[in-house]
């Protein structure tokens, strides 16, 4: 059986998603969000993200993705291209008894995965930051939205958002 593959992402509501390898705000709300869509299951992201994390994410497994051999961090797989970081998240989550994989992000990582993700879980973020990563356009041909729930800025989060989920068609 192959898991479902869900992006999950938080975007301004100019598609930026972040700068000089950072967040761009403080969202308490959506990072429990965030959390709630991972725990227990695998979670793919790219060099940079990890990175800018700076450690795994506990009660997920880490997968890595890096064209550079030598990267081996501790607590988490590495993949050397896309296609194997997915192939790899399917074993993991399978043995794991998750329901989905995750895909985290960055930019790169979600250029690279929009095509085959099954769902997009987005965060809508009610601010128009400067920053030099994007998330790229949700093709309404592609993906239907399901849900979307707007919230006001709770007092641990710097700008209203709102949770919108898309299905593939
Ligand atoms: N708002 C959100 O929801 C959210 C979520 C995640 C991240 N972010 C933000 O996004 C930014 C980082 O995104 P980014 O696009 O700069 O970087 P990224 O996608 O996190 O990582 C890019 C790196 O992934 C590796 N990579 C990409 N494609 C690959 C492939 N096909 N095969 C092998 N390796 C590949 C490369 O690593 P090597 O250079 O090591 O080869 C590349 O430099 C940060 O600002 C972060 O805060 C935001």
């Amino acid at each position: 059986m192959t898991l479902p593959v869900s992006i999950v992402v938080a975007a301004a509501d100019n598609d930026v998603i972040g700068r000089d390898n950072r967040l761009i705000w403080r969202l308490r709300t959506d990072l429990r969000h965030f959390r709630e869509l991972t725990i227990g299951r695998p979670l793919v992201m790219g060099r940079k993200t990890f990175l800018s994390i700076g450690a795994p994410l506990p009660g997920r497994e880490s997968i890595v993705v890096t064209r550079d051999p030598g990267f081996a961090p501790d607590g988490v797989r590495v993949a050397g291209s896309v296609d194997e970081a997915l192939a790899l998240a399917q074993e993991v989550g399978a043995r794991m008894g998750a329901d989905s994989v995750a895909i985290g992000g960055g930019g790169e990582i979600y250029a690279q995965t929009m095509a085959i993700a099954d769902r997009i879980h987005l965060t809508r973020v009610h601010v128009a930051p400067e920053g030099e990563t994007v998330f790229p356009r949700i093709d309404p041909a592609a993906f239907r939205e399901v849900r979307r729930e707007a919230h006001p800025a709770g007092p641990s989060d710097d700008h209203p958002f709102t949770f919108i989920d898309y299905e593939r068609r």
